[in-house]
Order: structure tokens, then C-alpha cells, then sequence
């Protein structure tokens, strides 16, 4: 029996109809619940009516079993290790396409045709400057602040001054705010790290690509020219072609929770770089960076996988292991090769992480505790060498995911306010305070 009065009639939004049913009993209810298939993946059964039909909550915490919402954008099926953007494999991605095309596919659902390629990349470099009075902003931080922090900061600090693009129920707007942040984020990062650096800020370079331009901004100087080198600049494109996004992650859900309450984008995406600053999202590859130095020798490296096994020691081994991974993270092995490309062209093949990576990746792939907790390298493995054979200093690499995943977050934060049904987040939770108690006098406590 359900709860007095409850109607099953509508089955709230999913990616489909119901396709079937699941029954909960419990106590005295019994409660049908409609099941839902999507084009992908695990079907999900729709808890939302439960509370009003039954009086209980589920009780996920980390969310290890609760799709949050329905999306067209990215499936990951952990188990075999893929990473599909719209349906496009990760790696043919990487392989054959570029960033900004990414981004569009991202955002508007498909690949650009040749005049919708021109239009967009004409549309993200004419936005590519930012605000002057921004300088101000940014140089207002310490110049020893984390960038990250700045990036926090300076990121929120845009809905000050893009206000003709913050009302988030105009499409127009929503996509103008889109194509800002994805062209602003470049300049920024550069700018948080020229600043930390005390170099002058350079312009963006319009006649650049995007990648090539992002690395212009962070090692050019104004007093003698600066030719990108086209391997390297490939190689950020594809680094960021594969941190372009990954589904309902920490960061994208606080993107998506703070858009629910109609919060402006540009303060949104400052609340995922906070959530994605973490060492276990996107500070994973400065830490697994800091752990293979750490490590140093090859010889070293059966007294961290024993410390990686001891629960009684806090240390992990980092850049492995993965929340939906359960088999080796497919953006890894794209960033294996890319690391290879850009250790060989800077003639930083002889860095001494490399071969400590690679030797750590073998034995923990052939290591039980690993093996039988389904512990792959991530994508975070391989990226810090990498990001610091390009050149960037490792305060910087959370800097360049959040670059990279902006468009992510931008295009699920879109998909969630054209979602007609969309309400703010509101979860729940299974108290285990004091039940009700009187206020007492403080003599008396
Ligand atoms: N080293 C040693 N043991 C590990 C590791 C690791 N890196 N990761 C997980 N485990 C163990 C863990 O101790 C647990 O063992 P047991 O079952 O005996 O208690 C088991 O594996 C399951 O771990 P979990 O903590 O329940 O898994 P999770 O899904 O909550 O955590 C994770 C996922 C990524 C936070 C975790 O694997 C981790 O801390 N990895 C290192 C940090 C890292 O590389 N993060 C980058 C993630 S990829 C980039 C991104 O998307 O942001």
C-alpha cells in the first residue's frame, strides 16, 4: 500500500519511458517504481516518488549508485574502460579532431561542418580578451597564492563584469556566457601564472590556435618574438581534448548544484574549479608528480607499494585508481603516448620519472591488491610529467584541467537549465544528531 493519498500517476523525466517496474517493500508499503532504459549503460529506477509515497529516503553517500540527473553528453562505461563525448570515442577524438572542435560537438550535440567550424572558432577568438580591469583583479593576489586560488577567485570575479550575459533564462545570453568562459579561460590561467612568476601578462594572440595561443600567453615576453612549437602545441590540444569532460565527477555535480538555484555561470564554474582544486580530482597530477620524485629510484618502488597497501599508512599510490574505472582509463593511454611525444621533442627523455612510472605501472598492474581491486593508472598518472616537460610548474596543472574541463561543466550546466523539468538540488539526509532537547541555562550545562 502506498503512503495516504500518493499518486504514481507520472513518472518524472528520464531518458526514456518506463520500461518495466521494480518493487520496494517496505514496512508497511509496497511501492512499484518505474524502471528507465537510456540509449547506454545501467538502467535507473526512479526514486522519486518514494519519500512522498512511502516516507523513506534512500541513503547513498558518494553517490555510488544514484544517477543524478538524465544527460546526452558523455558515457563512460567503466568496466571496459570507455569514454565516449557525444557518442565519439575519446581516443578517435584525440587522434583525428582538435580542441575547439570538441568543444562545439560539447556543447551543441554534433562535430562542426566546415562553416559552423569557421563561425565557432571565429565566435570563441573574438572573446578571447578579457576585461582590462581585470589585471587589476588578479594582481591584487599575493604573488605566492596557489593559481588555483586566484583561479577561484578571478573566475567568480567575471560575473562583476560580463553582467549583459548572466541572465541565465535567455538563450541568447546562456550561450554568449558559454563562448566567454571557454575563450576567457585560457587567458586567465595565463595570467594567474604569469602573475605568480612577476612576468608582464601577454595578450592573446588571435592568428594562434587555441592551444598554440594558451602557450603563448604563458611563455612568451614582450621583449623578443615567440615561435610555438607545433608538437607541443598538439600536444596541449589533445591534454585538453581529454580533460574536456567525464560525466557526473565531483566538480561537473557542483557546477550543476550551483546552477540549480539559478546561480550565473560565471559563478558556477568558479564552484567546480574550487571542488575540482582536490587531490582526489584534479590535484591528483601534481600529487602523483610529487609522489614519483618522491619514489626517485626504481629501486624504491616496492617500499611505496607496500606503504600503498598498508591501511594503516594514508598513503595511496597516486594517479591509479578510479572512482568508474574499473579497467584501465582510457585517457591514460592516450596520455602515455602523449608524454612520450613531448618528453622526446623537449630532449627530456632522460627524466628519471619516466622510467619510475613506468616500472610502478607495471608491477602494481601484476600486484593482487591492485589487480583485485581493479586499480588501473588514471589519467592523472602520466599528465604531471608531461604538463612539466611543456614547461609548467606544477601549481599550474589543476589550472590547465580546469581550463580544459570548463567547456564540460559549461555544457552540462546548459543541458541542465534547458531541462524543462529541472529543479533546484535539494538531497536529504539520515540524521544522527540529538533528538529535539531544551535550551538550558548556561549554569546549568
Ligand atoms: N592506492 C592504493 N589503494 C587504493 C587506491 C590507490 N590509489 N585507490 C583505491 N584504493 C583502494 C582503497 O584503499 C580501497 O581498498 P579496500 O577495499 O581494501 O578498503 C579500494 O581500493 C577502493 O577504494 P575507494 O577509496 O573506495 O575508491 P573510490 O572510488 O572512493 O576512490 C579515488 C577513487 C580516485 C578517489 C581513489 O582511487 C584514489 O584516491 N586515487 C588516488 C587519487 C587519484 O589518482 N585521483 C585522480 C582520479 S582521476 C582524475 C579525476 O577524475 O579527477
Amino acid at each position: 500500500m502506498s503512503k495516504a493519498g500518493a499518486s504514481k500517476k507520472d513518472t518524472t523525466k528520464a531518458s526514456s519511458e518506463a520500461a518495466a517496474s521494480a518493487s520496494i517493500s517496505v514496512g508497511d508499503f509496497a511501492e512499484d517504481l518505474p524502471v528507465y532504459s537510456g540509449t547506454m549503460g545501467p538502467q535507473v529506477i526512479d526514486v522519486s516518488k518514494l519519500y512522498t509515497d512511502t516516507d523513506y529516503f534512500t541513503y547513498d553517500p558518494g553517490f555510488t549508485s544514484t544517477a543524478s540527473c538524465a544527460s546526452k553528453i558523455t558515457f563512460i562505461d567503466g568496466d571496459k574502460g570507455l569514454l565516449l563525448y557525444r557518442g565519439y570515442p575519446i581516443d578517435q577524438l584525440a587522434e583525428f579532431g582538435n580542441y575547439l572542435e570538441t568543444c562545439h560537438l560539447l556543447l551543441y550535440g554534433e562535430l562542426p561542418n566546415e562553416a559552423e567550424n569557421k563561425d565557432f572558432i571565429q565566435r570563441v577568438t573574438r572573446h578571447t580578451m578579457i576585461h582590462e580591469q581585470m589585471n587589476r583583479f588578479f594582481t591584487g593576489f599575493r604573488r605566492d597564492a596557489h593559481p588555483m586560488a586566484v583561479m577561484v577567485g578571478s573566475v567568480g570575479a567575471l560575473s562583476a563584469f560580463y553582467h549583459d550575459s548572466t541572465d541565465i533564462s535567455d538563450p541568447v545570453q546562456r550561450d554568449i556566457a558559454s563562448i566567454r568562459m571557454i575563450a576567457k579561460m585560457p587567458t586567465m590561467a595565463a595570467m594567474a601564472y604569469k602573475y605568480s612568476i612577476g612576468q608582464p601578462f601577454i595578450y592573446p594572440r588571435n592568428d594562434l590556435d587555441y592551444a598554440a595561443n594558451f602557450l603563448s600567453m604563458c611563455f612568451a615576453v614582450p621583449c623578443e618574438p615567440f615561435q610555438v612549437n607545433p608538437v607541443l602545441a598538439r600536444a596541449m590540444d589533445r591534454i585538453f581534448i581529454l580533460h574536456a569532460d567525464h560525466e557526473q565527477n565531483a566538480s561537473t555535480s557542483t557546477v550543476r548544484l550551483a546552477g540549480s538555484s539559478g546561480a550565473n555561470p560565471f559563478a558556477c564554474i568558479s564552484a567546480g574549479i574550487a571542488c575540482l582544486w582536490g587531490p582526489a580530482h584534479g590535484g591528483a597530477n601534481e600529487a602523483a608528480l610529487d609522489m614519483l620524485e618522491q619514489i626517485g629510484t626504481i629501486d624504491r618502488i616496492p617500499e611505496f607499494i607496500a606503504r600503498a597497501k598498508d591501511k594503516n599508512d594514508p598513503f595511496r599510490l597516486m594517479g591509479f585508481g578510479h572512482r568508474v574505472y574499473k579497467n584501465y582509463d582510457p585517457r591514460a593511454r592516450i596520455m602515455q603516448k602523449t608524454c612520450h611525444e613531448v618528453l622526446n621533442e623537449t630532449g627530456s627523455d632522460h627524466d628519471p620519472t619516466l622510467p619510475v612510472a613506468m616500472e610502478l605501472e607495471k608491477i602494481a598492474l601484476e600486484d593482487e591488491y591492485f589487480v583485485s581491486r581493479k586499480l588501473y593508472p588514471n589519467v592523472d598518472f602520466y599528465s604531471g610529467i608531461t604538463l612539466r616537460a611543456l614547461g609548467f610548474p606544477r601549481t599550474m596543472f589543476t589550472v590547465l584541467f580546469a581550463l580544459a574541463r570548463t567547456v564540460g561543466w559549461i555544457a552540462q550546466w546548459k543541458e541542465m537549465i534547458e531541462d524543462p523539468d529541472q529543479r533546484i538540488g535539494r538531497p536529504r539526509q539520515l540524521y544522527t544528531g540529538p533528538v529535539m532537547r531544551s535550551y538550558a541555562e548556561i549554569d546549568q550545562r
